[in-house]
């Protein structure tokens, strides 16, 4: 049998002895221990310098690490951190990639080459939808169906400012300002008559002899609304001779008598609304998207 005493005279202990024969080795460390111990220093090291590491008050140490994203159509670095990297995996992903080139295409196409393309009507729908619903379904409502007196329907087909693809950029991009001045020295029963007048160009059922009287009094209103009522969409001067309705809900008044009061309210009142120019809240793909799908929303003039 070994004795431990033989042993530890073979190998360097460190002199105490305890309970007489209890020594302890002054044994190396191992060199595969230490080496991975100097390595995780480097290691470690070399990590506060490339990531964010230590914090520094209310900060933390950055770390020169860059991560490569894009913001408003330009790369940029952007110090590494767990968002930026989020942000280019999304920006880098296979979807992403391919959505990118499409909209670039929609981009380079012309209106009549995306509303002849099902493949790409299908693209602007599904992206202008996401539009919409961001930055104008707040006044227009979500389908677009528009909150008379104040923001006017786009899914009919009745134009203030015309229904072309053109006319439907220009009030997306440059905005629009509705205006009709008040004739407020309209009254009693001239202005009841030029409301029945008013009335009897979409074929509502009014009085036959009033409207007549009316006619006279819509002279001041030809100007704008032109001779036969059929608007202007140069001004923005709604047609009056159809049944769609842009600024008064006349569809949704009960009576003849309410819907006189409602013409006269805006024949007395005036009109002052404004749709907001986006042209530089929004990219140029996006407004066109926009106008796509708003042009399709109202029936595609
Ligand atoms: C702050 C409310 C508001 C927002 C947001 C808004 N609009 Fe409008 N928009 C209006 C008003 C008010 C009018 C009517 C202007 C007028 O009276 O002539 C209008 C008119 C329009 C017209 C012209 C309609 C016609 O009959 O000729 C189009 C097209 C239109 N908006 C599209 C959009 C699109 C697309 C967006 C989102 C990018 C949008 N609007 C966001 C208020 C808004
Ligand atoms: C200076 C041009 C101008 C004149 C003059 C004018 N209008 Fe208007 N009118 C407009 C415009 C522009 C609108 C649409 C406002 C808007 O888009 O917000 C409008 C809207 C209306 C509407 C609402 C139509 C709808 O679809 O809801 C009625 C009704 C109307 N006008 C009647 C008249 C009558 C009656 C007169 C004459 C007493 C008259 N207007 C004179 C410019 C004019």
């Amino acid at each position: 049998m070994a004795n431990p005493a033989n042993k530890s005279k073979q190998v360097e202990t460190t002199g105490h002895v305890w309970d007489g024969d209890l020594r302890e080795y002054n044994n190396p460390l191992p060199n595969w221990w230490l080496w991975s111990f100097y390595a995780t220093i480097i290691f470690a090291v070399v990590y506060w310098i490339i990531y964010p590491a230590w914090p520094v008050g209310k900060s933390f140490t950055r770390g020169i690490a860059t991560v490569t994203v894009e913001e408003n159509g330009q790369t940029k670095e952007m110090p590494w951190n767990s968002r930026s990297q989020l942000i280019a995996e999304m920006q880098s992903s296979p979807a992403a990639v391919k959505q990118r080139e499409y909209i670039e295409k929609v981009g380079a196409a012309s209106y009549e080459e995306i509303l002849a393309n099902p493949d790409m009507m299908a693209f602007a729908r599904s992206m202008a939808k996401g539009y919409f619903g961001d930055y104008c379904a707040a006044c227009h409502g979500q389908g677009g169906q528009g909150n008379l007196p104040f923001f006017p329907n786009l899914a009919d087909d009745d134009w203030l400012w015309g229904g072309k693809v053109e006319h439907i950029q220009a009030s997306i991009s440059s905005g629009r300002k509705g205006n009709m001045p008040a004739f407020a020295n309209v009254q009693g029963q001239a202005l009841d008559d030029l409301a029945s007048y008013v009335l009897s160009l979409s074929g509502e059922a009014v009085d036959a002899a009033a409207a007549e009287r009316g006619k006279q009094g819509y002279a001041m209103c030809m100007g704008c609304h032109g001779a036969e009522g059929k608007g202007n969409p140069m001004l923005g001067a709604a047609n009056l001779t159809d049944k769609a309705w842009s600024v008064i809900n006349i569809p949704a008044a009960g009576s003849i008598e309410e819907k006189k009061k409602l013409v006269a309210g805006v024949i007395n009142k005036g009109i002052a609304r404004e749709m907001p120019a986006f042209g530089s809240r929004l990219k140029p793909e996006e407004i066109k998207m926009l106008t796509v799908y708003v042009h399709e929303l109202g029936g595609g003039k």
